[in-house]
């Protein structure tokens, strides 16, 4: 791993003892300093503190779309601020299954950014159609997640293209690399619409059934600034694989 590409890992719910979580900090901290830099670790929120503990850049797999206040069981970005949390997943499509609408993700996301927190934002269409049809979908998605924001604030977040059939355990298959390059490009040629055909600089990653066969390719794409990893960033022996591949 010689560039300077993000590696995401979203521990999501699976990792549940404090051994294992310590595992996986212990293993990333003895990485080189170049290569653990460029490494962002989305732990259970419990977790938060070990990741930092180990002087790792931590990031949240959800916020609030609220300010702090009386909101039982929300994180507030105040909050992260407070913790030293660098990054923050929103409109994860796991989180998005369970309701969370596009306003929501905009909310968020004015959330972080008051906050000086990186959002890591996800997009993708749950199906893939042979005629483009989920391209549509794509752009409803782009338009109403940053409706409002100013390009300075979009190019402020990351933008993880995830699609939904690609994602976890019920996955069919993982996105081709000719697929996560097409979509990363019709996102960013949307995103080229809200300011004067100019294509912002916004970071890109892929996301969904990333291991250590597939890792290096998308990794190596001109226009992929990193990649996000959902299980496989779950045990030492995955996610060193990875690493140890790229
Ligand atoms: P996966 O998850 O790597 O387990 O498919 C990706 C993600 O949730 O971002």
């Amino acid at each position: 791993m010689k560039s300077a590409k993000l590696l995401v890992c979203n521990w999501k719910a699976i990792v549940t003892k404090t051994s294992d979580a310590k595992k996986i900090v212990t293993y990333i901290s003895k990485l080189s300093s170049g290569v653990k830099k460029n490494i962002v670790v989305c732990p259970p929120a419990p977790f938060i503190g070990l990741v930092t503990l180990g002087k790792l850049s931590a990031g949240s797999q959800t916020v609030s779309n609220e300010h702090a206040g009386s909101t039982t069981g929300k994180i507030a970005a105040e909050l992260l601020n407070d913790l030293k949390v660098n990054y923050c997943i929103v409109g994860h499509s796991e989180e998005r299954a369970r309701g969370v609408l596009n306003k929501t993700v905009n909310e968020q996301i004015q959330r972080l950014l008051e906050q000086k927190i990186t959002p890591i934002v996800c997009l993708g269409e749950v199906e893939r159609d042979m005629q483009g049809e989920y391209l549509k979908d794509v752009s409803v998605m782009i338009n109403e997640t940053f409706a409002n924001l100013t390009i300075k604030q979009i190019e402020t977040c990351i933008i993880a293209y995830e699609p939904v059939w690609a994602i976890g355990a019920k996955a069919k298959r993982p996105a081709t690399l000719h697929e996560a390059e097409e979509a990363i490009l019709f996102i960013k040629k949307n995103l080229a619409h809200k300011n004067k055909e100019k294509v912002p600089t916004v970071k890109f990653l892929y996301g969904g059934s990333i291991d250590e066969t597939n890792a290096s390719e998308f990794y190596h794409s001109p226009i992929i600034d990193g990649l996000l990893i959902g299980r496989a960033s779950t045990s030492v022996d995955a996610f060193k694989s990875i690493v140890k591949n790229l």
